[in-house]
């Protein structure tokens, strides 16, 4: 892995989006917003959408609450990153329940029980393995007890997932983890593991698009492109 710091993203703040959907477009057939919005929905299943407190760890340009706000407006949204400058475009987009605050890569700046949700897409694979156990740790402290994480990750299984990694210029050096890693990571953590699942299995393109209304019923086979995680901080831990 090439030398990375926490302000690695803050040259891509202005740019994240454009870059990515360029970076992928062309196989998957979806844009930089289509993913974010589709990690949203997934939440959706779970979530019955009363006042809940949700905490966005590494939410750079704040795209994903756009969403979140669209499809949960009684929530009361916070988003944390390492990269000044995307929390800047993220405050640009002035989304009325979201605030976003700068985050020093240590201790999530909230106290003990503080969220209902804490919501992590696309960020573990830019974090060094060595500092996952402490990074977890701080999203279960934050969290409340019965309190849900989501994880959504690349699923490094999937050959195209692996080749759209490689060649996207913000993610080529990483080193993407498997469903396992992480669930074995949040036991670790005293999380309570509900439910994993792989999603986007088909282009969104073509004739691809046919196959798309299969997917629910392929959210066990290990191939998605894309992979959820969800656990609990249960009551009695
Ligand atoms: C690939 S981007 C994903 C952004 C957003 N979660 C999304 O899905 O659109 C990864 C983000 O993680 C942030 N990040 C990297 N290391 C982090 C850390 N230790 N703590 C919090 N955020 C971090 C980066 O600054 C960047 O904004």
């Amino acid at each position: 892995m090439s030398q990375r710091n926490d302000q690695f993203f803050d040259k891509f703040a202005e740019s994240y989006r454009d870059i990515h959907t360029k970076s992928i477009k062309k196989v998957s057939g979806a844009d930089s917003f289509y993913f974010a919005e589709y990690k949203v929905k997934e939440i959706k299943k779970f979530e019955a959408g009363h006042h809940e407190k949700l905490l966005d760890f590494g939410c750079g340009d704040g795209v994903t609450e756009l969403f979140l706000s669209n499809y949960f407006p009684s929530f009361e949204l916070v988003g944390i990153d390492v990269s000044e400058k995307s929390i800047e475009e993220a405050l640009k987009r002035g989304i009325p329940n979201a605030m976003f605050k700068y985050f020093d890569g240590v201790k999530i700046p909230f106290p003990d029980s503080n969220f209902d949700i804490v919501f992590i897409a696309g960020v573990l694979h830019h974090i060094k393995k060595d500092k996952h156990f402490s990074v977890v740790g701080e999203m279960y402290r934050v969290l409340k007890p019965g309190g849900r994480l989501y994880i959504f990750e690349h699923n490094p299984i999937n050959p195209l997932t692996q080749y759209l990694v490689k060649t996207c210029e913000f993610d080529k050096d990483v080193n993407l983890i498997t469903s396992g890693y992480c669930k074995s990571l949040l036991q670790k953590t005293n999380f309570l593991v509900t439910d994993t699942a792989f999603n986007i299995f088909f282009p969104r393109r073509s004739l691809f698009k046919c196959f798309i209304k299969l997917e629910k019923y392929l959210t066990r086979i290990p191939l998605g492109g894309q992979y959820l995680v969800r656990s609990l901080k249960t009551a009695k831990n």
